[in-house]
């Protein structure tokens, strides 16, 4: 069984825990930037990890998504700085799943990214993302070892999922 481990990440967050899912994954296995993917069908497994960016999914990460063949074994991940279960990251997981809605996704891990010092500036300057920026301060020193212990894990769960038949 061939896994690929693929993501979008601006400031490398999503590339942590990318890393993490790829270490644990048995051979072969690949880790490659979402922009530098021409085809997927040599992997029976796809790992997707992409940021939550304005409660929604990056648009590059949108249109591979949207272009999975239908029935392809996919996990998401996806990092946020807002509080686990806001509208803030779930909408923009919602919006995941359904833009994948031909394949067959077998789970999901969501982590918490600190948010970079450029992006938290640009953001509190709207009175609209005063309360996201309170929120984004507890958002730094992640992901940290916890955040890949169960990036880790995620990827031994879903690996024994893919391997059923069905
Ligand atoms: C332009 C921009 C918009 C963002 N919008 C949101 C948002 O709506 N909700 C949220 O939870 N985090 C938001 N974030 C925070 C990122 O999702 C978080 O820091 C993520 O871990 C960044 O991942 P990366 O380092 O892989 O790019 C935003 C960050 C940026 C730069």
């Amino acid at each position: 069984m061939k896994n690929l481990v693929t993501y979008f990440s601006l400031t490398g967050n999503t590339k942590k825990i990318a890393e993490a899912i790829y270490e644990a994954l048995p051979e072969p296995k690949e880790l490659k930037k979402m922009d530098g993917i021409k085809s997927v069908e040599d992997y029976d497994l796809i790992f997707v990890g992409f940021p939550v960016h304005s409660h929604s999914v990056p648009y590059p990460v949108e249109a591979f998504l949207r272009h999975l063949p239908a029935e392809q074994k996919v996990a998401l991940f996806m990092t946020h700085g807002s509080i686990p279960g806001t509208r803030l990251s779930r909408q923009a997981l919602e919006q995941a799943l359904v833009l994948a809605g031909k394949a067959r996704i077998l789970g999901t891990y969501t982590s918490r990214g600190q948010v970079s010092p450029e992006a938290m500036e640009i953001l509190s300057r709207s009175p609209e993302h005063e309360l996201w920026a309170e929120m984004a301060v507890t958002a730094r020193h992640h992901p940290d070892q916890n955040d890949l212990d169960d990036a880790r894990a995620f990827a031994h769960w879903i690996l024994s999922l893919a391997a059923q038949p069905g």
